[in-house]
Order: structure tokens, then C-alpha cells, then sequence
């Protein structure tokens, strides 16, 4: 071999010895073997040789040529093994560390509450019934015999659609309580039934304590004796179960609903000035409640002389802030994410009877 090419291979192999990594490598190996590259140039450069000495120089180069490209490849391998150890060590797994916490949901108590409802009243029975947000005027207030100018649809006032014909029917409204949904249920389910309807109502009204959007939880038994008696112990043991509280006190009181006759609002006994469920000598309205009125029955064509039954509604809001000692109505829609952390519930811990709710 000729002194030059035997430089080039000194150097050459120098300077592999010296690439750190595959790109150092690579950088070496275009510089002698790439297009521009020092043994490319001698092998182009060829052709000037005298032809009595040609042969014997192309045979070197090419001999050169391969044993470079044999050392390239060699540390390039050695190059590669060395990286792969070095990431196995460096990104080595250690099965023992716990999991990264996963950001977990939690449960609004809306709806929280509601489960617990299911819970208690699925209990006794109950099944789920649910009815549209937008409601006829006959499902919402017709049938359950509160006709058209009846001062009691005041008390309800709404949010009204336009209606699709502007000579005939009354347009739908934004239903402003559950009790449609005892109509709905009456028409579809056979009888006797037990439902309780959880879902959204409507009224025109909006202040620190009432929001025009809102949850009520209805409930209906229809059946062949049902008495007075059996909504009183209904109610007395959901109250209790709810409220967690064994013996709390639980009054009826005479009231009025055009779709319930009688009618009481229930009670239950609280002390006003610490807020404390079944101590002290105040009374706190929960719900309404009474016999279905058998003109409600007769319009959806059930016979009261064989058929009776109770209904009661009660505010979702209103019972979720009392058990939770919840100040304020508005920060229930504000999707607040502090206060969402602050009253919300685990998801992986659902509303459970026997553990008591
Ligand atoms: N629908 C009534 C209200 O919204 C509550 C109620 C339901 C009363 C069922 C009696 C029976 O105020």
C-alpha cells in the first residue's frame, strides 16, 4: 500500500476511534466514502494513474474501500450496543412504585342526592320513571286539574315556547314541576305502579333562593287499598333514611294541591339558628304531598272506586343543601371547580342502602 493510502487508513481509523455516537460516525463516513469523500476522490482520480500502475492501485483502493466500510460498520455496532445499554440502564422499570394518581371526576350532589333517593326508594319498591323537560299545557297542568285561568298556575309561572298553531292549542311549556310525569306514567305503565320521577323543572323566578332551572323528585303509588297511612309511613322512613337521622321529627300538615286531595305539606323538625336536622323546636317545609285526586285519576282514564293512590314532590336542591349544610343555591350551576371539589362526591363510593346514606 502507497504511503498516502496508508494515511488515510491511519487517519480514518483514528478518527472512528474518536466518533462518539452514530452521527460522529456518520460524519466520518461521508467524509471518506461519500460522494465527496477522500477515497472517492482517489478512486475517480483513477484514470490519471499511469496505465502500468493502474491495476495494481485499483486493486489497493478497493481493498482500502472495503476494509473501511468493515470498520464503519464494526463501531457502529459497538456504537449502538453501547446506546441501547445505556437506555436500558437509564429507563429502567421498577414494577414496586405505586400508580400516578389518575385525575378523578367527582359526583355533583344533585346528583348525588338523586342517587340516593333511587337508593332508598328502590328499596321500597320504587321503580324510575322520567318524562320530557318540554311538556304539553294538558300533561303539565290540564290533567292534573288545574285548568286554564286557575290561580294556581301563578304560583307556577313559566317559561313558555311558541306554539306551532297559533289559533288552537296552548303552547308547551318548560314543565314546571315532575307531576306530568305522574300522567305519562299513569297512561303507559300497567297497574299498580311505584315510581319516583328525578328531573329537571322550570320557573320564572330567580333570586339567592330560586333558580329558574331546578330538580324535583316526584314519587306515585297507585294501587288497589292504598291509604293515608301508607304515604305517611313512606315518606316518615324516606325522611329518616335521608336525613340520617333514626328519630327525626316528621310533621303533616293540611295543605292544598288541585291534583291531590287531601293534601299536606310535610315537615320535618330542625333547629333554625344552628341548622341542626331533629334537634330544636323549628319546623322546615320539605315537601308536598296528598291522595291522588280522583279527578286526575278519571283523566287518564283510571276508576278511583277501584284504584287509589298518593303522590308527593319535593325539591332536590333544597334537601341536598339542608343535609350537606349548603349555603347558597347559585354555586350549583356555576360549575365552579373549587366548590365542585369542596361538595362533590367520590364516584367509586355509589349511594348504598345497606351502609345507610
Ligand atoms: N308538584 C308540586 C309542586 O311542585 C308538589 C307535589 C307533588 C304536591 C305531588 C303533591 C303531590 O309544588
Amino acid at each position: 500500500m502507497t504511503d498516502d493510502l496508508s494515511e488515510l487508513r491511519a487517519e480514518t481509523e483514528a478518527a472512528l476511534a474518536a466518533a462518539a455516537d452514530p452521527r460522529a460516525l456518520d460524519a466520518v463516513r461521508v467524509s471518506v466514502l461519500g460522494r465527496n469523500g477522500r477515497l472517492t476522490a482517489l478512486l475517480r482520480d483513477l484514470g490519471k494513474t499511469p496505465p502500468e500502475q493502474r491495476r495494481e492501485r485499483g486493486a489497493a483502493l478497493n481493498a482500502l474501500r472495503d476494509t473501511l466500510s468493515a470498520a464503519i460498520e464494526t463501531r457502529r455496532a459497538g456504537l449502538e450496543a453501547a446506546e441501547l445499554d445505556a437506555r436500558l440502564a437509564a429507563e429502567r422499570l421498577d414494577p414496586s412504585l405505586p400508580p400516578r394518581p389518575v385525575p378523578a371526576g367527582l359526583i355533583h350532589p344533585i346528583s348525588r342526592t338523586m342517587e340516593e333517593m333511587a337508593a332508598i326508594f328502590g328499596a321500597m319498591g320504587f321503580a324510575i320513571a322520567e318524562g320530557p323537560d318540554v311538556e304539553t299545557d294538558w300533561h303539565n297542568f290540564s290533567a292534573l286539574n288545574i285548568p286554564a285561568h286557575h290561580p294556581a298556575r301563578d304560583d307556577q309561572d313559566t317559561f313558555y315556547l311558541t306554539a306551532s298553531d297559533a289559533g288552537g292549542a296552548p303552547p308547551p311549556v318548560l314543565r314546571t314541576h315532575t307531576s306530568p310525569v305522574q300522567i305519562r306514567t299513569m297512561l303507559e305503565r300497567p297497574l299498580p305502579l311505584r315510581v319516583i320521577v328525578p328531573g329537571r323543572t322550570y320557573r320564572a323566578d330567580h333570586d339567592a333562593t330560586h333558580s329558574p332551572m331546578f330538580h324535583q323528585c316526584e314519587g306515585l303509588v297507585i294501587d288497589r287499598d292504598i291509604t293515608l297511612g301508607h304515604l305517611k309511613g313512606c315518606l316518615i322512613d324516606f325522611l329518616r333514611a335521608f336525613f340520617a337521622v333514626p328519630d327525626l321529627p316528621v310533621r303533616f300538615r293540611a295543605s292544598y294541591f288541585p291534583f291531590t286531595e287531601p293534601s299536606m305539606e310535610v315537615d320535618i323538625g330542625w333547629d333554625r339558628k344552628s341548622g341542626e336536622l331533629g334537634k330544636g323546636g323549628d319546623w322546615l317545609e320539605i315537601l308536598g304531598s296528598g291522595m291522588v285526586h280522583p279527578r286526575v285519576l278519571a283523566n287518564v282514564g283510571i276508576d278511583p272506586r277501584e284504584w287509589q293512590g298518593f303522590a308527593f314532590g319535593m325539591g332536590v336542591e333544597r334537601v341536598t343543601m339542608l343535609k350537606h349544610g349548603i349555603p347558597d343555591l347559585r354555586p350549583f350551576y356555576d360549575s365552579d371547580i373549587r366548590w365542585l371539589r369542596h361538595y362533590g362526591f367520590n364516584p367509586l363510593a355509589p349511594a348504598v342502602l345497606h351502609e345507610g346514606v
